[in-house]
């Protein structure tokens, strides 16, 4: 067997207020899910291990920084931007509002790290039927080649589709950066 290689990386998630940011770590790193909305006051931080089938000698751990969303908290976020190595920005199918923030939100972080790895998530995809919807696919596809984004998932934190898949795609994304895949 070859020797275990030891990975941390840490990453921040990114979005408006309520668009489930601490709903899909929640789900990624506890496979559970609240419908009580408790609002990130500064941030919340979790850590997960990543297993990779195809690299079975990484042991990788992610450091998840899930940053208030709420305006009134654009003051305290800069500084745990630092040291991040991949970003995942969120907005709510349901709501126009929060994608068109995702350009602010890109300012707002690339201003403290530059361009680094990053997925686009469309999230309540539980709750985006043909009434409700208010981002279609193509918009969101659009939306990450505009940011450079390795990739694009439509998820629900309460079904949980697709949340494995985000934190997936951004780890082979930043190992690649790191050269070591
Ligand atoms: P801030 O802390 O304000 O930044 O919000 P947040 O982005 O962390 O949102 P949070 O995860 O707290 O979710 C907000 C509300 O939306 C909660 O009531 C969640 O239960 C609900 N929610 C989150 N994700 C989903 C989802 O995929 N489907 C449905 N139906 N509800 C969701």
């Amino acid at each position: 067997m070859s020797e275990k290689k030891s990975f941390i990386y840490k990453i921040c998630i990114v979005g408006d207020g309520g668009v489930g940011k601490t709903s899909l770590v929640l789900r990624y790193c506890e496979d559970a899910f609240k419908d009580n909305y408790i609002m990130t006051i500064g941030s919340n931080f979790s850590t997960k291990s990543v297993v990779l089938p195809e690299y079975p000698n990484y042991d990788i751990k992610l450091q998840l920084w899930d940053l208030a969303g709420q305006k009134h908290f654009s003051f305290v976020r800069p500084p745990f931007y630092r040291g991040a190595t991949g970003i995942i920005y969120v907005y709510d199918l349901t709501r126009r509002s929060s994608f068109a923030s995702m350009a602010n939100w890109k300012e707002e972080v690339e201003k403290v790290i530059g361009l680094k790895s990053s997925i686009i998530v469309g999230n309540k995809l539980d709750l985006a039927d043909d009434n409700h919807r208010e981002i279609g696919a193509q918009d969101g596809e659009a939306l990450k080649a505009e940011m450079n984004a390795l990739s694009y998932y439509e998820t629900s934190a309460k079904d949980g589709i697709n949340v494995e898949s985000i934190f997936r795609d951004i780890t082979l994304g930043i190992l690649k950066d790191f050269n070591k895949i």
